[in-house]
């Protein structure tokens, strides 16, 4: 599986780039397909950030990903150049 830093997740907001990431449990997920995740932005949630702690205050699981490509996993570490 590839690896990408938290800056090259954070380039995937829905802002920045064509993709829209989100990571859940440090797995990134590709959901620029969604119409749910337009413009990176979800029920006040933004992409391109590890969102594992705000799952919490969703009304829904983490099943919500498994339509979803996981791409890649995000390493914890920002020493990797882009
Ligand atoms: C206040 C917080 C949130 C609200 C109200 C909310 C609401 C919803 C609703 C209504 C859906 C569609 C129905 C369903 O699958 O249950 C959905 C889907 C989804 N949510 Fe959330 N959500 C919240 C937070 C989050 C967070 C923090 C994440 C990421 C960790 C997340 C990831 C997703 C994903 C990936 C989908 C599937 C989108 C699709 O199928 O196109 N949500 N959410």
């Amino acid at each position: 599986m590839e690896s990408y830093t938290s800056k090259q997740l954070a380039l995937r907001n829905g802002q920045d780039a064509p993709e829209i990431w989100v990571a859940y449990k440090g797995i990134i997920y590709d959901v620029t397909s969604s119409r749910l995740w337009k413009k990176g932005m979800h029920y006040e949630h933004w992409a391109g950030q590890d969102l594992t702690t705000e799952l919490g205050d969703a009304p829904h699981t983490e099943s919500v990903f498994k339509k979803f490509q996981a791409i890649g996993q995000l390493i914890s570490n920002d020493t990797t150049s882009r």
